[in-house]
């Protein structure tokens, strides 16, 4: 368990890592019974991640992992991130966003695909019978940095300090020090009803230029929605790794959202104010084109916290050598 004698303990798994030209996104729930093999792969991470990328540097592979609330207590034995929880449905008067199944995310990163590839192979060899693939999306940028509507996305995103102060966790839960949480939701756009839009609605909807990417006025939008200020009238950020993904030839098109954030009640406000509306606007009208067909919560711990996983398999299997198991040793065999 991470403890604030030990700075390294601390070291957050590469949540900041800037913006790539490629992701993978696994989501997977874990097998009965497959939990020694899931913990022996997230305390390998690391190293797995060092394996397949450092003959690459340039290709900045990365991966950050996170595990469900169900999960948690299926994997660790020990105190839970104090917020850690399901990711909350929302239903509202007109759209819906559901929660669903995810024990493990893998957030892979790169300049390259094929390194995304790569890392996700790995991965799943070393868990295959272990768990389920619930969902997996492969992203790309695309353009200038657009989504599929069209329009340039993740601009207002935090940097440098600002970036560790909003989505790493601090003080307030010390033994998660270093730690995450993240929100994903898969969207798929009607791009037909979308293109049907003039330029200038579509710039409504969202709050910025389509051409020029400047903030417009434009009340109740995606932008204005998604701008939510603290108690104490600062704004409240999150750092969003949003990803295009589609199939041309099967007409799906889409946005794959991902938000960390150093708690997770700031982008479930966000949510709330999208789906169940805010003041006089019902809801977000990006949602009239966007559909979320899946949305999970997970908690990121800092990376050495992963690294120490395998000790409990190795600790139980030595009480149960000893004929010393506990109940809580139980639970993980
Ligand atoms: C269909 C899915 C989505 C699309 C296509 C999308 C697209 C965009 C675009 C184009 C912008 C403006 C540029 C920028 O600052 O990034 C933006 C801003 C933003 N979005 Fe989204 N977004 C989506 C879903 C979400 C969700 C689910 C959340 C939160 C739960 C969210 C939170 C934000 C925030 C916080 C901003 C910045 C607001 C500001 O401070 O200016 N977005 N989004």
């Amino acid at each position: 368990m991470p403890s604030d004698e030990d700075p390294t303990l601390s070291e957050p798994q590469p949540v900041l890592s800037p913006l790539t030209t490629a992701a993978l996104f696994l989501v997977l729930t874990v097998d009965p019974g497959g939990e020694p093999v899931v913990r022996e792969l997230l305390a390998d991470l690391a190293g797995l991640q060092r394996s397949v990328g450092f003959g690459h540097p340039q290709g900045r592979l990365s991966v950050v992992a996170g595990i469900g609330s169900e999960a948690w207590d299926r994997l660790v034995d020990g105190p839970r991130p104090a917020e850690l929880h399901p990711f909350e449905e929302l239903r509202g008067a007109r759209h819906h966003a559901p929660a669903t199944p995810g024990d493990l995310l893998f957030h892979i990163r790169a300049g390259r695909q094929d390194l995304c590839f790569a890392l996700g192979s790995e991965i799943m060899n070393r868990l295959r019978g272990a768990v389920s693939v619930a969902d997996e999306v492969t992203g790309f940028s695309y353009l200038d940095m657009r989504d599929l509507l069209g329009f340039v996305d993740g601009t207002e995103n935090p940097v440098g300090r600002a970036a560790a102060a909003a989505v790493l966790i601090g003080d307030e839960d010390p033994e998660f020090a270093g730690g995450s949480y993240v929100i994903v939701q898969k969207y798929l756009h009607d791009l037909d009803a979308w293109n049907r839009l003039t330029v200038e609605q579509q710039e409504q909807i969202i709050g910025r230029s389509k051409l020029t990417n400047v903030e417009i006025d434009a009340p109740g939008s995606h932008v204005e929605l998604n701008t939510i200020t603290g108690p104490d009238g600062a704004e409240r950020k999150i750092l969003r790794d949003n990803m295009p993904f589609g199939s041309p030839g099967s007409g799906q098109f889409g946005t794959y959202y991902i938000g960390y954030a150093r708690t997770p009640s700031v982008t479930e406000e966000m949510l709330r104010h999208m789906f169940l509306g805010d003041g006089p606007f019902s809801h977000d009208r990006i949602l009239d084109f966007s559909t979320a067909v899946t949305g999970t919560l997970f908690f990121v711990p800092p990376a050495a916290f992963l690294e120490d996983l395998a000790d409990q398999d190795e600790q139980t299997a030595s009480a149960a050598a000893q004929g010393s198991l506990g109940i809580g040793d139980l639970k993980h065999r």
